[in-house]
């Protein structure tokens, strides 16, 4: 760990990138962390102030310009949080934002690293699985979720969620496409230009400081609605809110983050399934029964049956490949992050309202 000494984080006035950041800095205070991010995000600004205050310098930047990276100079380690993070970018619209930041935005980080020879951690996503293939695995209704049907089994699924090995054929949105052609340019700069790079395939993540919106983020949308008194909808499976995800803290995840940073060497190359699990996963019906226990409030929650093109009604990530090799199994169970959500929306209650109404 001592080796570190400037890290690059992208998106780094993102949630993901803001938190990961911010904790770098107060755990190896010798080590420049860098935070570059365009601000693109909608309240990514509110990250500048933290950001100042824990030491970490702000880099106004675009990984769509190789000349905003370059201008940061040589760095030991990027951690590649920058991102158009929703499923949703491109429908109805032009693909060009998801593909020049996630794509081009990736080759461009990738060119940093091998001029300076620095290593890569790159956030992928559940969402290169294919959808037609996650819907195809057999449901049952139990109570308030879907689950896998009991005793079932396939190619790269089972009642403990989805591993590596599920079938990557079929279509995924143009984010998660962009995401796995960033998980293959990594792979060859590492085979090519003997690069450490380490990819994680997260399913949701969350916690304090997520800006959540409809179509990323949420948990955080729902806790907040709740906190603000406002109205929900259960979108798509027959709108009754069963469907699934399993929810990884972001304080979880830095932990893994630290395990891998120690041992580089040993991770690259790697390609693992990051989130949750079983054990912590939750339905819309179960995150409104902790959002109302949790704040004593009680929303208005309509009913929208119609399914879109891109949602999967159940999607749990099997950890245990990098729980095997690492040690690293997730520690904070869902009502202790959404806990920390709420705990975070009530400090912050004026600045954030504006964001989720
Ligand atoms: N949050 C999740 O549930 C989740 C799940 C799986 C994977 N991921 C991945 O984790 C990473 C971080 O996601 P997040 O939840 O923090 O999203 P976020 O939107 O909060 O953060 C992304 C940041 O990237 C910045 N950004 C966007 N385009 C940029 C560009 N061209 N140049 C520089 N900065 C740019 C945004 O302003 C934002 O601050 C992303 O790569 C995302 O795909 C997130």
């Amino acid at each position: 760990m001592n080796a570190f000494k400037r890290i690059l984080v992208t998106g780094g006035a993102g949630f993901v990138g803001s938190n990961l950041a911010l904790a770098l800095k107060r755990d190896l205070a010798w080590v420049e962390v860098i935070a570059l991010d365009n601000l693109k995000r909608r309240g990514s600004e509110l990250a500048l102030e933290r950001l100042k205050q824990g030491g970490v310098l702000f880099c106004h930047g675009d990984i769509r310009c190789p000349e905003d990276l370059a201008a940061v100079g040589p760095v030991d380690l990027i951690l590649e949080c920058s991102a158009e993070p929703s499923v949703q970018a491109g429908y109805g619209g032009s693909p060009a934002y998801v593909l020049q930041t996630n794509l081009a935005g990736t080759m461009h980080c990738l060119e940093l690293a091998r001029q300076h020879g620095s290593a890569i951690i790159f956030l992928s996503t559940s969402r290169v699985y294919p959808i037609a293939g996650l819907r195809a695995i057999p449901l049952k209704e139990q109570g308030s979720r879907l689950v896998v049907a009991p005793g079932q089994a396939g190619i790269g699924w089972s009642e403990a969620g989805i591993d590596e090995g599920f079938p990557l054929a079929g279509s995924r949105s143009i984010y998660g496409a962009t995401k796995l052609a960033s998980e293959l340019l990594i792979e060859e700069y590492r085979a090519m230009y003997g690069l450490s790079v380490i990819i994680n395939r997260c399913g949701i993540l969350t916690g304090p400081w997520q800006l959540g919106k409809v179509d990323q983020g949420v948990v955080v949308l729902w806790m907040a609605r709740h906190c603000f008194g406002l109205p929900l909808r259960y979108i798509g499976f027959g709108g009754t809110g069963r469907q699934v995800r399993d929810l990884l803290h972001v304080d979880d995840l830095y932990d893994l983050l630290r395990v891998q940073m120690a041992d580089l060497t040993r991770y690259s190359g790697l390609v693992r399934n990051v989130g949750g699990g079983a054990e912590i996963s939750c339905s819309l019906q179960e995150l409104t029964d902790w959002c109302q226990r949790i704040t004593g409030q009680t929303v208005p929650i309509a009913s929208d049956p119609v399914t879109q093109d891109f949602d999967i009604p159940y999607y749990v990530s099997n950890h245990d490949q990098i729980t095997r090799e690492s040690g690293w199994r997730p520690q904070r169970r869902v009502e202790q992050t959404l806990l920390d959500i709420h705990g975070w929306i009530m400090a912050h209650r004026d600045r954030l309202a504006p964001l989720f109404g």
